[in-house]
């Protein structure tokens, strides 16, 4: 649990994509705020607040979060994981960072730091998507640019491609 500090405010604590981070943070503080104004991490983007668009997705523990619904100090002792750790390393594209660069899947992309985490998400646990589960996931974030239709096919390039990395890593062991 995260502890009072002076000024009503909690110490909270968490990995940010896999490395310790801290800051302090009043009850009602949102992760999106503390991600953003406190450590910085402004990847994860904010569009309504109300749990509706999907640009604020992050993984808690494994499991999506809307930030924009999830109070920082709820985020305490937890594994966060952001847009910025889907790349290998940085300035270097991810399967699905490149794939969306190549099928031209963003426009203004306010939205797609949340679809990258839902994907990256939903693709380690069904490698073989088919279409209609990616549209079906994609009904979780809205778009207002593309059209949705370079997205779903970004999402399924990189699904092959995912999928063919998983083979031959199991090959190689
Ligand atoms: S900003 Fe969180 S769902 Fe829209
Ligand atoms: S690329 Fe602009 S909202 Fe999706």
């Amino acid at each position: 649990m995260s502890r009072l500090s002076s000024g009503q405010r909690h110490v909270v604590r968490f990995t940010l994509n896999g490395k310790p981070c801290s800051g302090e943070a009043e009850p009602r503080m949102l992760l999106t705020d503390f991600l953003r104004y406190q450590l910085g991490a402004t990847g994860t983007h904010v569009g309504c607040e109300h749990g509706v668009c999907g640009a604020c997705t992050v993984e808690i523990d494994g499991n999506l979060a809307r930030a924009c619904l999830t109070l920082a100090v709820q985020a305490d002792g937890c594994a966060v994981r952001t847009v910025e750790g889907l790349a290998p390393a940085p300035a270097r594209l991810g399967i699905l960072h490149a794939a969306f660069k190549r099928n031209h899947a963003l426009q203004c992309g306010f939205c797609t730091a949340g679809i990258l985490m839902s994907l990256d998400n939903f693709l380690r646990e069904n490698p073989k998507p088919s279409e209609q589960e990616i549209r079906d996931l994609l009904t979780g974030h809205l778009c207002r640019c593309t059209g949705y239709t370079p997205i779903v096919r970004a999402a399924m390039e990189a699904a092959a491609e995912l999928a063919g990395d998983l083979a031959k890593e199991k090959s190689d062991a």
